[in-house]
């Protein structure tokens, strides 16, 4: 079969928003007799790559998984090893995210982090709040679960009605449309308590790739892949007239 080209920014088959669960790092570190955390370091690169590929091909917002609610449960010294890392990468990323025009945000709980880590979040949100190229979500400390609970305790608080909507609305990644596409890397097949709600209606691909390893042309597949599908929220093949028809506005509830 005959490849076809990738689709180019503004083309509908060019996923808006992509979201990756980065996993694979623990791994790659082991099959090289490292610790760890070098595998966490090297997953540092493979986003900055990543970030990159996105700003490169058009793509509006980029969602990554970065840590887990559920995993404080690992050691002790993996734990304070990526807390550490994410302290660093801030520092040392936010002036270069700054100069590509990425505007970052940290979906998850405050709670749990230290006052420097949090202060740190707050900062690099703030410093890069003018940026409108790439909109970069590193989901740190969240869990789709604890997105649902507080946002539904929020609502609550407030004496609100409970819709789809006022739920959306109240959820973490309210500022950005459902993910197009969600990649995840490492092999595992599964959702892990990302994106729970907003991904009712979005494409999966899995590759056992790992993380440290993912570069431009993982992206490129995982793109031909989403470009071949056909959504359709629900309608018949009919309805949607076609590849990515339905994707052009989104789900209709018409
Ligand atoms: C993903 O890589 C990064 C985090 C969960 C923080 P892992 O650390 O889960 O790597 P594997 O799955 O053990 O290889
Ligand atoms: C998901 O990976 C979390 C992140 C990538 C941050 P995990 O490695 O924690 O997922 P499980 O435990 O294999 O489901
Ligand atoms: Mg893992």
């Amino acid at each position: 079969m005959k490849e076809q080209p990738l689709p180019v920014a503004g083309d509908p088959r060019l996923p808006r928003h992509v979201a990756i669960v980065m996993d694979g790092n623990g791994r790659w570190a082991k099959r090289r007799h490292m610790p760890r955390v070098a595998g966490h370091k090297q997953g540092v690169e493979a986003l900055r790559r990543v970030v990159q590929a996105c700003l490169d091909r058009g793509i509006q917002v980029l969602t990554v998984f970065a840590f887990s609610s559920e995993n404080w449960n690992r050691p002790a010294d993996e734990v304070s090893g990526l807390m550490q890392l994410l302290g660093m990468a801030l520092s040392r990323e936010v002036p270069s995210l700054n100069k590509n025009g990425v505007r970052v945000f940290f979906p998850g709980a405050r709670e749990g982090l230290s006052a420097r880590v949090a202060q740190g979040l707050a900062d690099a949100e703030r410093a890069s709040a003018g940026n409108t190229r790439l909109l970069l979500n590193v989901c740190f400390n969240y869990g789709g679960r604890w997105d649902i609970v507080q946002a539904a305790r929020r609502l609550a608080a407030q004496g609100q009605e409970i819709t789809e909507s006022s739920l959306s609305a109240a959820l973490a990644l309210a500022h950005v449309p459902d993910p197009d596409l969600l990649i995840r890397t490492g092999g595992e097949m599964r959702i892990s308590n990302f994106l729970l709600w907003q991904s009712a209606y979005t494409e999966f691909h899995f590759t056992p790739c790992l993380w440290p390893d993912f570069d431009e042309a993982a992206l490129d597949a995982a793109l031909a892949d989403y470009a071949a599908r056909e959504r359709r929220f629900g309608k018949t093949p009919e309805q949607v007239g076609g590849v990515q028809a339905a994707a052009v506005g989104g789900p209709t509830h018409a």
